[in-house]
């Protein structure tokens, strides 16, 4: 398959058949007792000095998943000295040079396929499923990103003008970009970013969630393997309060890349404003958070609604900044669909996500953990009605929480994200739908929304309305495919450039026009 005229996403594997869901298992039971190891890579060599510290799994914490070294301050300045060096000579790779190694990295991630969903299921608590499910969106992030970059960024578009003067106009890379990831899309979303940065010719600072730095480690080694040059992508794992304050405050960088809470992207906003005079503006690309919610009114289909009401708010454990965090439904059909939404929480199995059968895994951290859990307590006086679904005994050892339907009077009532497994219901009557989408509008995030109803014009209407980067209508609102669903959101969500999308590699570079009357 040629994938530059003939991309397609990759097919992941079907776990519904016996054959191939036997062997897949068995591949990835080989790495049981594999022991990964994550260190800072500077000009291609691991670094392991600093600090360390032993990586537990969050569905078993007496499971060692491997080791971290952490960068400091120190190495963080000696990355940015690479970069700076190697910037030009990479900018000056032709885009098919570039391109061809993210395309390869694609092919490698594929063909360590069993070893990263073992990695990411022990590291970071995921289902088999979502794990799959991540390999793939890498896959298919370097397979888009180097197709777009060869159909986009190659050529210069020739601009009309006076008689005997050429006017060009050519995309360059930004020069240093800083690529901030979170741990709930510790692949997927982390080599977006890195690989986006790289085929647009740019050379990558990788700042990995604190969490998850084995397989961001592991996927670093994989990209250096496809060909990338040593001086091209510096790996940084460790703080990002620590890191993040040296190296967004660095006057050499050009644009910083972030996919996390809307309050580290501000802090990212406030380093970057108050760099030295001698500093460019840098571009900021933010990701954030959502309060997403789902308007269902009397006219659609519960078992439908129930459906999809469940898979966006409790997958991945809820752990998905597209999830499903308030459920708008008409009061005539309220009841029916609460009753439905919660005899499928009872079915839902909540466990260890290495077993094949497991919906619902543990949240990433006993911080986390602590977070919701005080949230839900806090709650239980102030919602008008709470229903839990039992965690089973044999999840004593890892971070799980109870998945949490809370019953309130408005999305006004919510004060931030609630980031794991909670959907908080609220019941509207004929006639309130302009009110709740002021409502919804009014907390100002602008991530992810449903809607739910065969009324084409009020669809139409309502998405229309609605300030978020991405409506769903009549189907779950998670999970976002690549070069399918661009995704992206606005206001408290992000700066808005649309991850999997044909115009995210142009936030990347800026533009020139070179006029010639020669
Ligand atoms: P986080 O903001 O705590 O951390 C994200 C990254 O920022 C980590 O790598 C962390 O080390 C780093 N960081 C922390 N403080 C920093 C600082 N002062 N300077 C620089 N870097 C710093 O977020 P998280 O808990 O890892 O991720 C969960 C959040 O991410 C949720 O809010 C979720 O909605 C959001 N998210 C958004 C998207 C999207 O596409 N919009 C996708 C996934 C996750
Ligand atoms: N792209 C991810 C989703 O849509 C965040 O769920």
């Amino acid at each position: 398959l040629d994938i530059f005229t003939e991309r397609k996403n990759s097919s992941g594997i079907n776990l519904a058949t016996t054959i191939s869901r036997d062997t897949f298992m068995d591949a990835i039971k080989q790495f049981d007792d594999t022991r990964w190891t994550a260190t800072p890579i500077l000009n291609g060599e691991s670094v392991n000095a600093g600090a360390s510290h032993e990586v537990f799994s969050p569905y078993d914490n007496t499971q060692q998943v491997g080791d971290v070294w952490e960068a400091d301050a120190a190495l963080a300045t000696q990355a940015i000295d690479i970069a700076e060096a190697f910037r030009t000579e990479w900018q000056q790779t032709a885009v098919s040079e570039r391109a061809a190694i993210i395309a390869k990295l694609g092919d490698l991630l594929e063909d360590n396929r069993d070893e990263l969903v073992a990695l990411c299921q022990r590291e970071a608590g995921k289902t088999i499923q979502d794990c799959i499910d991540e390999i793939r969106e890498a896959v298919d992030f370097c397979r888009y990103y180097a197709t777009q970059a060869n159909e986009r960024l190659v050529l210069p578009t020739v601009m009309p003008g006076p008689t005997g003067e050429s006017n060009e106009l050519f995309f360059e890379a930004k020069g240093i970009f800083v690529c901030i990831s979170p741990w709930n899309f510790p692949l997927a979303i982390y080599l977006g970013q890195i690989v986006a940065a790289l085929v647009s010719g740019n050379v990558v600072i990788a700042k990995p969630a604190e969490t998850t730095a084995l397989i961001a480690h592991r996927a670093a080694e994989l990209l250096f393997e496809a060909g990338l040059p040593a001086g091209a992508m510096q790996f940084l794992p460790g703080s990002g309060a620590e890191l993040g304050a040296v190296i967004n405050a660095d006057s050499r960088i050009n644009g910083v890349v972030f996919t996390g809470s809307n309050k580290t992207a501000k802090m990212i906003n406030l380093t970057l404003a108050n760099r030295d005079d001698d500093a460019g503006l840098a571009t900021l690309i933010a990701e954030t958070g959502g309060l997403n919610a789902m308007l269902v009114d009397s006219t659609a289909l519960p078992e439908q609604v129930a459906k999809d009401v469940v898979h966006s708010a409790f997958s991945s454990a809820g752990q998905r900044c597209s999830a499903l965090r308030v459920l708008y439904v008409q009061s005539d059909i309220a009841d029916r669909v609460i009753e439905l939404v919660k005899g499928m929480m009872d079915e839902m199995k909540i466990g260890n996500p290495t077993n094949i059968s497991t919906d619902v895994g543990p949240v990433i951290d006993k911080n986390a953990k602590a977070g919701l859990v005080n949230y839900i307590e806090t709650m239980k006086s102030k919602a008008k009605s709470v229903y839990q679904v039992a965690i089973p005994d044999d999840c004593a050892n890892g971070t799980f929480v109870a998945p949490t339907l809370l019953e309130i009077g408005s999305i006004k009532e919510m004060e931030a994200e609630q980031f794991g497994p909670i959907l908080h219901v609220v019941r509207y009557n004929a006639g309130e739908i302009d009110q709740v989408v002021e409502d919804i509008n009014s907390k100002k995030y602008g991530l992810t929304f449903g809607i739910h109803t065969r009324n084409t014009s009020l669809f139409q209407d309502v998405a229309k309305k609605i300030k978020v980067g991405n409506v769903y209508i009549n189907r779950n609102q998670i999970g976002a495919v690549v070069g399918v669903n661009p995704f992206g959101g606005c206001g408290l969500s992000g700066t808005g450039p649309k991850a999997g999308g044909p115009n995210y590699l142009l936030r990347f570079v800026t533009e020139k026009t070179i006029t010639n009357n020669t």
